[in-house]
């Protein structure tokens, strides 16, 4: 029967997090626009686009969600400080607090209802891996304990240059109970897999 284009059964929130660089806005345009960007700047703000999908006769409509992945936290309070550099750190810290606070809330806006997580780490830079477990506690303080949650190892494109192995990610993955895909927003490796998964197992 005839659906009008915005008809919908359920609506999903799903939040896209990881470090700088991992490849974030690239999964969200290949699967909502299926398109790619080579030069894509680090996204400023909070972006989201929808997509919708049919899962067992059902229209899903599923709202993604991105934002930078920078270490904000860091940014603000600086590595631990050095003797020398005391004085400096406490004269920012008064400008630093304020920042921190509007941080927390633009942090738990961005989590805010949402059903589903795409924990996103780049293949071939290890940092990138060893920062999930800090995206996961933050995850875990802002959502639900019933959100489900893909650990993504995107950019398995560049298959000479990896650093995380894929027997690493799953070990990770069982350890915390995630699921887990490695992904290539560039040649487009199981991106549709990777949304569809988090968006069939969340109802
Ligand atoms: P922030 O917005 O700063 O948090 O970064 P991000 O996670 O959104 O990364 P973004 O999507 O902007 O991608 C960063 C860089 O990696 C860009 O130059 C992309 O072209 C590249 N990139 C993203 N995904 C892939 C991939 O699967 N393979 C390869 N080879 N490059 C990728
Ligand atoms: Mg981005």
């Amino acid at each position: 029967g005839y659906r009008a284009e915005d008809d919908y059964d359920y609506l999903f929130k799903v939040v896209l997090i990881g470090d700088s660089g991992v490849g974030k806005s690239n999964l969200l345009s290949r699967f909502t626009r299926n398109e790619f960007s080579l030069e894509s700047k680090s996204t400023i703000g909070v972006e989201f686009a929808t997509r919708s999908l049919t899962v067992d006769g059902k229209v899903i409509k599923a709202q993604i969600w991105d934002t930078a992945g920078q270490e904000r936290t860091n940014h603000f309070i600086g590595q631990s400080p050095s003797s020398g550099k005391m004085r400096l750190f406490m004269v920012s810290i008064s400008y630093v607090l304020p920042l921190v606070s509007r941080y927390r809330a633009i942090t738990s806006a961005y989590y805010r209802g949402a059903v589903g997580a795409l924990l996103v780490y780049d293949v071939t830079r290890h940092s990138t891996f060893e920062s999930v477990e800090r995206w996961l506690r933050e995850l875990r303080d802002h959502t639900d304990p019933n959100i489900v949650v893909m650990l993504i190892g995107n950019k398995c494109d560049l298959r000479h240059l990896v650093a995380v192995s894929t027997d690493d990610g799953t070990s990770f993955a069982e350890k915390e109970s995630l699921y887990f895909m490695e992904t290539s927003a560039l040649d487009a490796t199981n991106v549709e897999n990777a949304f569809t998964e988090v968006l069939t197992q969340i109802h």
